[in-house]
């Protein structure tokens, strides 16, 4: 049984059935009946862990399964997600509710399971909102990488693919998040050998998913969404696509509250100001550009040997130096790719419509 557990504020995948790790979870237990020893336990459990981790890979490169990060019901959740209301009101009934109240969806019979495809440019919260899922819905959660299950030798790609399932299947109910989906599930026709085999595999895994599996959610996330496989994409399979656009001026304005919530902000900072200054920027981009920033703060903070505060000035500074957006880049790849199909990818060219004209011309 994999189980998280947290030390010290950090996260420990284990697998309680290795004898180090019965041993640590004894000391884990013990140091929370007997707070007089506290720190001994915790530091024996430590020590235990770190044995069996180490254990743990040269256990993995031989059996090359079991490799999956598992994550007992995340703590991210919604409210952490700045913006894109009608996207989580989307995976909420999607999704969510499903898992919440499996009763009430089969009493109206309706079809559950099937998954989503998240999709948009870099940086946006994608792979964010797959974990603020599994969290809001309050269950296990899966987060795969095609570099986790990808092997090298022949074969080994599809067992870790029937790994991943037969571990859902117990583990349920459950989020699977399949990220950087279009290094697993490349079109066919432009895959090579095996990566073929690993889409067959894949399709053979969720068509076999029956009525005792209904509490598997699956979610994909990918840059490159005109690139996966078609037959992925059917209903039933990864039916629903989802487009995860740049954030905008409110979400901006959250994200960007949010990171300098608590630090030492100059009181006539102009957030409105800083804001607009940064269309087009993902979440992730507001994110750098912020920590850019504060790190110049804190090095004159250093040579003066005084506080500064952060101030507009700063932020603009590191705006400044922030040549190119990916997001931007993104989107005129994306549009010159689906020009004959872009049917598949109606919100993308919605989105383009309503506020990048300047941008698709
Ligand atoms: N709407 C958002 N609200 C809050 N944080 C965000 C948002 N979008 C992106 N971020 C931040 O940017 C980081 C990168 O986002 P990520 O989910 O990895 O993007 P993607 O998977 O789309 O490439 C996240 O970890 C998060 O800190
Ligand atoms: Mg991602």
């Amino acid at each position: 049984m994999t189980k998280t557990i947290e030390i010290n504020g950090s996260n420990y995948e284990v697998n309680f059935s290795k004898s180090y790790l019965n041993q640590a979870e004894q000391h884990l237990i013990k140091s929370k009946i007997d707070k007089q020893n506290e720190v001994e336990h915790l530091t024996k459990a430590q020590q235990l862990i770190d044995r069996a981790r180490i254990n743990n890979i040269i256990a993995k490169t031989e059996l090359q399964n079991n490799n999956f990060i598992l994550k007992d019901k995340p703590k991210t959740r919604f409210s952490d997600i700045s913006g894109l209301e009608d996207v989580k009101e989307k995976i909420k009934l999607k999704v969510i509710e499903p898992l919440k109240n499996p009763k009430l969806f089969e009493l109206f019979n309706k079809k559950f399971g099937g998954g989503i495809i998240m999709y948009g440019p870099p940086g946006c919260g994608k792979s964010f909102f797959a974990e603020a899922t599994a969290g809001e819905a309050g269950v296990t959660y899966f987060n795969v990488k095609a570099s986790d299950i990808k092997g090298k030798y022949v074969g080994e790609t599809e067992k870790n693919i029937s790994e991943l399932f037969k571990l859902a299947k117990k583990n349920q109910p459950c989020v699977i998040f399949f990220d950087e989906f279009e290094a697993l599930g490349r079109e066919r026709g432009d895959a090579v050998g095996h990566d073929k085999s690993m889409v067959s595999h894949l399709l053979t895994e969720i068509d076999g998913l029956g009525n005792k599996d209904k509490q598997i959610m699956l979610i994909a996330a990918t840059n490159e969404p005109w690139s996966i496989d078609l037959a992925l994409r059917r209903e039933g399979r990864f039916g629903k696509t989802i487009f995860i656009p740049p954030p905008d001026f409110e979400g901006r304005s959250g994200i960007l509250k949010n990171k300098l919530n608590g630090k030492p902000v100059d009181p006539s900072f102009d957030f409105d100001l800083i804001v607009r200054c940064m269309e087009n920027y993902s979440g992730a981009d507001i994110m750098e550009v912020c920590e850019a920033a504060i790190e110049k703060v804190i090095s004159r903070c250093l040579k003066d040997k005084k506080v500064y505060l952060i101030t507009t000035n700063d932020l603009l500074g590191a705006i400044e130096e922030k040549t190119e957006l990916i997001t931007v880049k993104w989107f005129n790849k994306a549009l010159k790719i689906i020009e004959n199909d872009q049917s598949s990818f109606k919100e993308l060219i919605e989105y383009v419509d309503n506020n990048l004209k300047a941008v698709a011309s």
